[in-house]
């Protein structure tokens, strides 16, 4: 192919500033913009330089599998993660990544995680305990709740009760905050006393205080349990060396955050789909009553409820938590026919991709029936836990847990949207409902 000298197509921006503006006020849409008018290599120009977006399933598969020798982890993570995951599994690189995700591993293998499921089950049903029909609550807030209840006590061995609500505030306020840094040329430094500085500094604190009463706690009562982060203190890796106590805090960092976020957000996004949709909820409800006639669900059914995973996979191609990844190159590289110099950030949004009509048919409809009925989804038009040795090392855990819990709750209730609420994707790091998603409690029998 005859390489091109020229840059990309891309969205018209101001001089300087480019598309500054609209990166700030709606970086969803713009990147939609960019995957879905201006071909599947295009290019934005922002204050801070140039981003590059591949909507084309076989570029990605090209940066993420086939030569992600070539590419660290993009600059958005490195910049907005550093201070709080440090050289944690997600944001580290070379050898130490390699003998983290070791270590890590097989704490995730599918038969390991099995052994979840109970604590799985029992956790979902508590935080329903708590509800009465009629009622309204912010099921975002609740399933928080679920997850990180879940995460601590599989991943760490203990119990906690009350935090996650103030971590959802903790982690929303860092992420705008820090985000906003990014994105926007308006810069004050983080210690000027303005209300989302101190939010986000506050945030901060809350998480390093946590992190660090759960290492004490694991120290002090019982590291020689056999969850994971017992064998994180036991050192354990392949040369048996100790880990630092700051690798240490960097790795239960990313397992409390990474490990309970996006499941939460992905449960959350579910009940809104499934609320808005009648005919696929009643279908889900026709399966999880015939297979689980009112018991509570274990690993084993799920193999028996494929339309369960359909909603499933239908809700994290519309809404995945994780909606862009980003890495950086370490040398010159082509795509499309585009020549990029070493040093440029390369965007992968499963946001855009899985909502592009190339790759699905009419893509905005949610239609679990897509993942049954029609022919399997190949390569990466749908890339929800990323891809290639950086995959999502939490993928089966994650996926456990949103079968078992959306079967468990969907079997006793269902859940309306509170009347008049707007619900707004918020593209932090993550895909969070900006203003939460009240709903109210319906009882199913
Ligand atoms: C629906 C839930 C989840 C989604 C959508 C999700 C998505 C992702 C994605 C897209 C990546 C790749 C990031 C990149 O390539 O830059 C990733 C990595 C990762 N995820 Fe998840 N994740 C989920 C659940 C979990 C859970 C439950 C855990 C832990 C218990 C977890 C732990 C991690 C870690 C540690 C990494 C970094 C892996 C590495 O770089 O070796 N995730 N996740």
């Amino acid at each position: 192919m005859a390489l091109n000298h020229h840059s990309p197509p891309g969205p018209r921006g101001l001089p300087w500033l480019g598309v500054t503006f609209d990166l700030v006020r709606n970086p969803l849409a713009l990147l939609e913009r960019m995957g879905h008018e201006c071909g599947p290599v295009s290019e934005m120009h922002y204050w801070r330089g140039s981003r590059v977006l591949l909507n084309d399933p076989a570029a990605i598969e090209q940066v993420l599998v086939v030569q992600h020798q070539k590419f660290i982890k993009g600059v958005l993570l490195r910049l907005t993660a550093q201070r709080l995951l440090g050289q944690g599994l997600l944001t580290s690189e070379g050898e130490l990544w390699r003998r983290q995700r070791r270590l890590m591993q097989p704490a995730f293998h599918r038969a390991r995680i099995a052994d979840y499921a109970p604590a799985m089950v029992r956790i979902a049903a508590e935080q329903a305990e708590e509800w009465r029909p009629g009622q309204q609550r912010d099921l975002a807030a609740e399933m928080m709740n679920i997850s990180l209840r879940v995460a601590v006590h599989t991943l760490f061995g203990l119990e906690m009760k009350s935090e996650a609500r103030s971590i959802g505030q903790a982690l929303s306020a860092i992420m705008r905050r820090d985000l906003r840094r990014l994105r926007s040329p308006v810069q004050l430094p983080n210690s000027f006393p303005t209300p989302a500085n101190r939010r986000a500094e506050r945030g901060y604190a809350l998480l390093e205080s946590l992190v660090s009463g759960i290492i004490e706690e694991k120290r002090r009562n019982g590291h020689s349990s056999d969850d994971l982060l017992s064998r994180l203190i036991a050192g354990g890796d392949a040369e048996g060396a100790p880990m630092s106590a700051r690798q240490l805090r960097d790795e239960t960092m990313t397992l409390l955050l990474a490990g309970h976020e996006t499941t939460a957000l992905a449960l959350t996004w579910t009940w809104y789909l499934l609320s808005q949709n009648p005919a696929p909820e009643a279908a889900l409800h026709d399966e999880i009553d015939g297979v689980l006639a009112g018991r509570a669900p274990t690993p084993e059914d799920l193999d028996r409820m494929p339309y369960l995973a359909a909603v499933i996979q239908e809700s994290l191609r519309l809404y995945p938590p994780a909606y862009t990844v980003g890495r950086s190159s370490l040398e010159p590289t082509e795509f499309g026919g585009y020549q990029f110099p070493a040093d440029t950030v390369f965007l992968m949004s499963s946001w855009v991709t899985q909502r592009d009509s190339r790759n699905f048919h009419n893509p905005l409809a949610f239609r679990p029936e897509r993942w049954i009925e029609g022919p399997p989804v190949e390569g990466f038009r749908y890339f929800p836990f990323g891809g290639g040795p950086r995959r999502c090392i939490g993928q089966p855990f994650a996926l456990m847990e949103l079968g078992l819990v959306v079967a468990l709750l969907a079997s006793r209730f269902r859940f309306r949207l509170a009347a008049g609420h707007s619900v707004v994707p918020e593209p932090l790091v993550t895909l969070r409902p900006k203003h939460g998603m009240p709903m109210r409690i319906e009882e199913r029998r």
